[in-house]
């Protein structure tokens, strides 16, 4: 079964063609480099970029998988949360699609697509539930107990910023660009982990809850206090602390979720900061420990926003209810909530 699915919930123009939700066919993505220079995304210069590239991208991905739409079995695209002018581009494009075509559409929730990621370029068998998900992007830090492929419980998420958030805000604060999380990690290379004592926030002995806006203003505290003499030294210690503190706060919240859940098989780590390689070490030494696989998506770029995470995720909303594809024009909805997604089913 082939799969053309559109990724446009913020500010990359994705299309990818997914067969059997795991086999990538093509996954191609434009980043808009235009947001750089204001230090976030603005929503009207995504808008505009998504409407203008979303033909060129769709040419590629179909010619990468050398297929033509007449090849195709289902649409898919992101139906939300996300920005709302962004996620018009991949609704009403796909919506066109399926009405000219007489293509079933599939709409996705965006987290769901992250959350399936870890099916992409494996087996199906290679997933093993019940696991825990730990989903960390730029809009959210959450961890579900995942039981069945479409069946997952909320165990925590963040009560303020998100980490990608939280990594995006102190590279601005340092003057070095966005999106923060991958110049962050190149800094933090440098520096000394341990230099900077920074608030590692548990909030209470069992909470599964996570909180990032204390640890920004920390370091926005000691930048303002440091003012002119912030040298290299200093924004490489201030990156490396940082990341490590992030780390603490994944290891303590996961740790406490396995210890809560003793069945547990599997650890997953999805969303654009599972792209963080200094992360991915600390949770894969904590999962060794405790004797717990630990699965992160095969390519960095199924970490970060992806079009063909969401082909993986229609293919199992496919498998659970084959008449939730109808040819249909659907509506952008940037708040959506992700157990009544999958209990609309
Ligand atoms: O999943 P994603 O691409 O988009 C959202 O759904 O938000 O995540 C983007 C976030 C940004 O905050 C970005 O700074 C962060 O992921 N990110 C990273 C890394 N690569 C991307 N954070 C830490 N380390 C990285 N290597
Ligand atoms: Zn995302």
């Amino acid at each position: 079964m082939k799969i053309l699915a559109f990724e446009t919930s913020c500010d990359d123009t994705a299309v990818a063609v997914v067969e059997d939700g795991f086999r990538v066919l093509s996954n191609i993505r434009i980043t808009q480099k235009e947001h750089e220079k204001w230090g976030g995304v603005v929503p009207e210069i995504a808008a505009r970029l998504h409407a203008e590239n979303w033909q060129s991208v769709l040419k590629k991905a179909l010619d990468m998988a050398k297929c033509e739409i007449s090849d195709i079995d289902y649409l898919a695209c992101t139906q939300g949360p996300g920005l709302q002018t962004s996620l018009l581009t991949g609704t009403t494009a796909t919506s066109f699609l399926s009405l000219m075509y007489q293509k079933p559409l599939i709409p996705v929730h965006h987290i769901y697509g992250h959350i399936c990621a870890n099916f992409l370029e494996r087996e199906n068998a290679e997933i093993k539930f019940p696991a825990l998900v730990l989903t960390v992007s730029g809009g959210h830090t959450q961890m579900h107990l995942w039981e069945s492929e479409m069946d997952l419980f909320l165990l925590g998420s963040t009560l303020d910023d998100a980490a990608g958030e939280a990594f995006d805000k102190v590279s601005k604060m340092l003057g070095l660009g966005y999106p923060g999380g991958p110049i962050v990690a190149k800094k933090a290379l440098n520096g000394d982990r341990r230099s900077i004592e920074l608030p590692k926030i548990y909030l209470e002995r069992d909470s599964l809850n996570f909180s990032f806006s204390g640890l920004k203003s920390s370091v926005y505290r000691l930048i303002e206090k440091r003012k002119e003499d912030v040298d290299h030294r200093f924004i490489t210690n201030v990156c490396a602390s940082f990341e490590y503190t992030v780390g603490k706060i994944f290891e303590k919240k996961v740790s406490r979720v396995i210890e809560r859940y003793p069945e547990i098989k599997q650890v997953h780590f999805v969303g654009g900061v599972s792209a963080n390689v200094y992360l991915n070490e600390i949770l894969t030494n904590l999962c060794n420990e405790v004797e717990i696989e630990f699965l992160t998506p095969k390519s960095i770029a199924y970490s970060t926003d992806n079009a063909a995470m969401i082909g993986a995720a229609a293919y199992r909303l496919i498998k659970k209810d084959k008449k939730r594809g109808a040819i249909q024009y659907i509506d952008a909805q940037s708040q959506m909530n992700l157990e009544e997604f999958l209990n609309g089913l």
